[in-house]
């Protein structure tokens, strides 16, 4: 009686080691696929390229199992058109089965999917578009790149602090343009300063030429540009042609305009122009030079920029949540997991703020200067820890 029990004791265990093998070999095999959507073709390419490049390094860099799981990365190109965008989510959604969506170049794009991932609680992670309101509708979006105002108000504090008491702004005629010029007017003037004209130009095929004039024809101390970071080029190239600086005029502006992918092309005449930023191909920090050194390596004639350091942490908040959750792809319990979330990043330290979803970061204030035969923004000014100012 004794010897049967210990017999089918023995039998049962060895029954249940084996059972039990052979579902963690099921769980690593079962995938989780990520939908990854970036803007790949037209005037926003270059937006999409840096995206997918920095989300690869990271998976080159760190593996594909997670928890016990498969990850799978889905690329798809939207085109930079928002229909496009709403369409494939709710693809990647409901024939992919996706646990995330990720990309969103665009403002418009980002907003575009806000009612699908609602609707089917999946978490989205925002790596560029940087609207302050886009986080708010939606309970299922995480931004791990930046808001405008974010990045505005320190350079605000910087211009006041500097001689600036009259500027002009010339934006983009879209969400992030509008955020930038408005908290860049409003903290201007608490300081004393004045904007004397907020002007737009449309995001499609702008021709700065004539805004460029009339803003030179105002004679402000400063003016303040954003354009969104692939039509940086363009404007830059026409800024210079212009020669605000030679006219007295101190050009600044969001990180967007001097974007390290695009400013060795902008050539030696942007030297010295300031901007406020979250992340410089320059920072100096150990994880910062090998995460510029293995991206050049890994996409020859290119250098990360802030989209490309954005779809690298994007990676790491997702890997990071499926840790959490033991590889469970519920999409509440996936927010729920990266909402506090602190980490150090390239671009310094970051976290998810748990009460908006939207991200805290180091906001450096940069100017463009030579380095060993490359421009760069050099950091030389931080606000620590800045949260997005128009989140209640
Ligand atoms: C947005 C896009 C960009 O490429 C950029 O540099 C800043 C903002 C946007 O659409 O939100």
């Amino acid at each position: 009686m004794q010897r049967r029990t210990v017999v089918a004791g023995l039998a049962g265990s060895a029954f249940a080691a084996t059972f039990a093998g052979g579902i963690q070999i099921a769980a690593a095999q079962e995938v989780v696929k990520i939908g990854l959507i970036a803007t790949l073709t037209g005037p926003q390419a270059a937006s999409g390229r840096q995206k997918v490049a920095g989300a690869r390094l990271f998976m080159a860099q760190h593996g594909n199992k997670v928890a016990g799981k498969t990850i799978e990365l889905i690329v798809k190109d939207d085109t930079g058109v928002a229909d496009q965008t709403r369409r494939i989510a709710q693809e990647l959604i409901v024939n992919d089965k996706v646990a995330f969506l990720a990309g969103f170049s665009l403002t418009p794009l980002a907003l575009a999917v806000a009612p699908v991932i609602t609707q089917a609680k999946v978490p989205a992670i925002i790596m560029t578009a940087g609207t302050s309101v886009i986080t708010e509708r939606s309970p299922y979006f995480v931004r791990v790149s930046f808001t405008l105002p974010q990045q505005t108000v320190p350079l605000a504090e910087w211009a006041a602090k500097n001689g600036v008491k009259t500027a002009v702004s010339l934006v983009s005629d879209y969400g992030p343009g509008i955020d930038t010029q408005d908290a860049f007017k409003q903290r201007l003037e608490e300081r004393g300063g004045k904007v004397v004209e907020q002007i737009k130009a449309p995001l499609a095929n702008p021709e700065f030429a004539p805004f460029l004039q009339r803003a030179k024809d105002l004679k402000p101390d400063a003016l303040l540009l954003f354009v969104p970071a692939p039509t940086a080029g363009s404007l830059m190239r026409q800024v210079v042609d212009r020669d605000l600086a030679g006219a007295g005029i101190k050009v600044i502006g969001t990180g967007d305009i001097t974007d390290d992918d695009q400013l060795n092309s902008m050539g030696d005449a942007v030297i010295g122009l300031i901007t406020s930023h979250f992340y410089s191909a320059a920072h100096d920090s150990p994880l910062n030079k090998k995460f510029v050194a293995e991206f050049k390596q890994a996409n020859p004639n290119m250098r990360p920029n802030f989209i490309g350091v954005s779809g690298y942490d994007g990676m790491y908040a997702m890997y990071e949540a499926l840790k959490k959750t033991d590889g469970k792809t519920d999409g509440t319990a996936l927010v729920e997991a990266m909402k506090g979330m602190k980490w150090e990043s390239p671009r310094g330290m970051m976290s998810i703020d748990p009460a908006t979803r939207d991200v805290i970061q180091d906001v450096y204030i940069r100017k463009v200067e030579k380095k060993d035969g490359e421009l760069y923004n050099i950091e030389f000014d931080v606000v620590k820890d800045v949260k997005d100012p128009l989140h209640k």
